[in-house]
This record gives structure tokens, sequence and C-alpha cells, in this order.
């Protein structure tokens, strides 16, 4: 027996058939996943006494043997033979346990045990992607503290706006990721009830214990609706959406390292061991890492998007449509664990050129802002100090000069506000230290977010480390 069902059909499959159905080269990801989730299905059979207490503990030693013998074994080998990961853990199961194998499937379909796999698989990776993030924080915030008198322009429409601290712009992504964290946290709460003891669609006339199951699993409770257990997968979908918007800052920080590492820019050199080199141009060394982690995030986007279609359509209840949910997901999954493995080493080995950052934090023109505010706190209207220095931006630039370089008459002329002390603005450490607000970059206050953040990730990493040894 090479599928669980047949009887009635006249005939095989047709070899085309199968190839187009069968899910075992892509399922078999879910093998622990669904071991474990039979496991708590024996253990409930044998509870409520639809099999002995001895046949459900035999059918669990088998799925511990299940599980060692199929990851032993290539399961590409035999993907072609069977249908699905369920089908395989079945028919190994028979082999290690005779018969009594055959009462496993007893109180439920693949359409509820797919759905419950699922879910466990992913509660597990989400906990394994906490952690990866958690990781790359710390490593974010070890460089801002490595380098937390470095200071940089800061960009807007990527023209060079006002000084900032690299300090800052590093902890800036440090707050994205925080965010990322807690959207992958609400989808793997959300996806906390079992849908096991659904059945195909409608329940089963079995009287199985299914909040008994859902608590051995770690679920907080049983699903509520039957048809909805078996039929949706918005959780996955979640899944996805939560990975995508990772990609998305991944590769937005991916785009501020390319640009940094650019001759142009200069204020960050790559490690040898994550550049790579031109097979024509002798000196190139290039930042094929971060280009890619901008360009996998396409295919993560694509991910969520082939779910979302591949459902939008769907009648209720159960369609193998659904099948084709697990390749998207488990190919996001995949490429977030690699980019952040890639990427933790690669920021961690980061050198940053404090002598490049320094001299691009000294262009003149960093400053007008600062200027501006100068004239505001001598009571000058916002609007009108705006067009005095936009007028001595324009003087510079005409002449070919720096704002620093104007004389002080030229100040003067454009208002009587301007004081010999105007020079000492030109000052990038002047500029930063003078900012106020919570939040902004003054470097006391984001030495005390460095601070903080080493403490919240630290327990953090404690937290999840404690969680995976409960097995959630
Ligand atoms: N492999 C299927 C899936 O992933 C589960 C099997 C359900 N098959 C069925 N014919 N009801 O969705």
């Amino acid at each position: 027996m090479k599928k669980l069902w047949g009887a009635r059909f006249k005939s095989e499959l047709h070899d085309t058939a199968k190839k187009f159905t069968y899910s075992l080269a892509v399922d078999h990801e879910l093998l622990s996943a669904d071991v474990k989730v039979s496991m708590a299905h024996a253990l409930m059979l044998g509870r409520i006494g639809i099999i002995s207490t001895r046949d459900s503990k035999t059918l669990v030693r088998g799925l511990w043997q299940v599980l060692a013998s199929i990851r032993k074994k290539c399961v590409h080998g035999f993907a072609s033979e069977y249908e699905d990961i369920h089908t395989l853990i079945q028919v190994e199961l028979e082999k290690k346990v005779g018969k009594l194998a055959r009462k496993l499937h007893t109180g439920r379909s693949r359409n509820d045990l797919v759905a419950t796999s699922t879910k466990v698989y992913l509660r597990e990776k989400i906990t394994t992607l906490l952690e990866g993030l958690n990781q790359f924080q710390s490593i974010l915030v070890t460089q801002a503290e490595r380098n937390k008198h470095v200071m940089i322009p800061g960009y807007t429409h990527l023209q060079r706006a006002q000084v900032v601290l690299l300090a800052h712009h590093f902890l800036a992504y440090v707050e994205m990721l925080e965010r990322d964290k807690s959207r992958l946290v609400d989808a793997r709460n959300r996806m906390n009830e079992c849908p096991l003891g659904a059945g195909a669609l409608a329940g089963t006339s079995l009287p199985v214990d299914r909040r008994f199951v859902a608590k051995l699993l770690g679920f907080e409770r049983p699903t509520s609706n039957s048809l909805d257990s078996v039929s949706d997968r918005d959780f996955a979908i979640e899944t996805l959406s939560a990975v995508a918007t990772v990609f998305m800052h991944l590769s937005r920080f991916a785009e501020d390292l390319v640009l940094w590492n650019s001759q142009e820019f200069g204020f960050v050199s790559l490690d040898d061991q994550f550049a790579t080199g031109s097979s024509l141009m002798p000196q190139k060394k290039n930042p094929d890492v971060f280009e890619l982690l901008r360009g996998k995030s396409g295919e993560v986007y694509g991910n969520l998007i082939s779910l979302l279609v591949t459902m939008k359509g769907l009648p209720l209840a159960y369609n193998r449509d659904m099948q084709e949910d697990k390749r998207p997901l488990f190919r996001s999954i995949r490429l977030l664990e690699s980019a952040l493995s890639v990427l933790n080493g690669a920021v961690r080995t980061l050198k940053v050129d404090e002598v490049a950052c320094t001299k691009a934090s000294k262009d003149s023109f960093l400053f007008a802002t600062d200027l501006l505010e100068y004239l505001v706190k001598k009571r000058v209207p916002f609007l009108e100090a705006h067009a005095m220095v936009g007028q001595l931006v324009k003087k510079a630039l005409d002449s070919h000069s720096s704002l620093s370089g104007l004389p002080f008459e030229t100040y003067q002329e454009h208002s009587k506000a301007f004081k010999k002390d105007v020079y000492d603005l030109f000052d990038p450490q002047v500029s930063i230290s003078g900012k106020v607000p919570y939040g902004s970059t003054r470097p006391e206050l984001v030495v005390k977010q460095i601070r903080s953040w080493k403490v919240r990730l630290k327990l953090e990493a404690k937290r999840l480390k404690l969680a995976r040894r409960r097995g959630h």
C-alpha cells in the first residue's frame, strides 16, 4: 500500500497524474511535525479507548522509529512512489508495527492533519527566525557601540541632509526588526489553535478528544469551526507576509551597504570573506551578498502573492490547490534563514572608515538647518529664517564656496541676528549634540538606546532559548 485510498478505483493513477499531484518532494519538510502530530493523535486514540493504551504506546514507539529511519534515507529517492509525507509515514509505520499502523488514521483526515502539521512546523520555524533576527539585531547594536562616535551625513532623497550618528542609523534597523519580530509573534499567536479533529471538513462521529491533542501539541485550544479549520491558510499567508516585510527591511539595509561600500561613499568596507571579485576587472571587490539579499526579496514577495492568489477563489472547504501552500512557505523561510546567517557574518566583520565618515560629515551644507534654527532661537520667524539661509546657500553655490567659507559680512547682510559664533555651528559634533527631542541623534540619547537594546536583546535571546527547549 503506497497511498491512503484507492479501493473504489478500477485502475491505478496514471503516471502523469501521479507526477502532477504527488507532493512528497516538497512536503517531506513536514516530517518531524507530522510525526509529532501523529504521536499526539495516537495517544488520544488510546485515551478515549478507540484503541488500547498498549496499542497507542506501540504506535508512538513505531513513529519514533519511522522518524529516525526516514531521516536516514534520502526522501527524494521515493518521492515519485508516495503521494505525500503522510502516506510515507503511514507506510513506514506499517513496516515497524505491522497492521496496527492501519488504526492510526482513525478519526482524522489528511485535511485536518496537514493543517495541523503545517502549523506545528511553522510555530517552530518562527522561533528559529526570531532567534536569527534577535541575533542580527545584537550584531547591529555591537556595530553601533563599536562606532558610537562615528558621524555620517544622514540622507533624504539620497541627498546629504543633516549629520547623524552612524549608531543611530544602525539602531533604526534594530527598531524595524523589532517590529518584524512582533509581527511573527502575532502570526504565531494567532495560529495557536489546533485543527486536528476537524476531520475532512465536518468533524467525526468518533469521540475524539480535541482538547487533549491540542494541549499535547502545545496549542492553546482546538479550532472552533471544522470547515474553517481545514480550509484556511491565512496563518501561512500571515507568516509569508511577515517574512516579506523582514526582507523589505533587510533589502533596504543591503542597499545602504551597497552604497556605503562604493568608492563614492567609502564609509565601510566588507571583509574579503563576504565580498566577491570580477572575472574580468581585477581591481573589483563587489558587495554581491548584499545585492543578492536585495535580489532574493523578489522571490519572497512572489511567494506571498502566489499563496494569496492560490487561495482567493477556493470554495469551502479543502481543495487540493491548497497543497501549493508549501513550496512558497518553505522557500521563503529557508531564504530568510540563509539571509540572516550570511548577514550575521557580513555585518559582524564590516569595517567602518571613520576618516571617510568624518570627512563627509563636515560638508558645510549639512549645517544649513542648524543655521536656520540658530536664527529661530533669535526670534527670527521660521519662514524668514528659511529664506535667508536659502539665499546664503545660493550665494555659496554661485561662488563655488562652502557655507562656512562665506565672509561674516555676507551673513550680516542677510540678518543682523547672525553673530560671529555662527561659525561654531559648522561642526558635526555640535550639530548632533544640539539635537533635543527623545528619539533624536543626540549622543547621550543614542548611547542610552544602545544600552537598553543590549539588555532587551539579551533577555529576549534567553527567553527564546527557553521557549525552544519547551518546544514552542
Ligand atoms: N498533500 C495534501 C496537502 O498538502 C494533503 C492531502 C489532502 N488530500 C486530499 N485529497 N484530501 O494539502
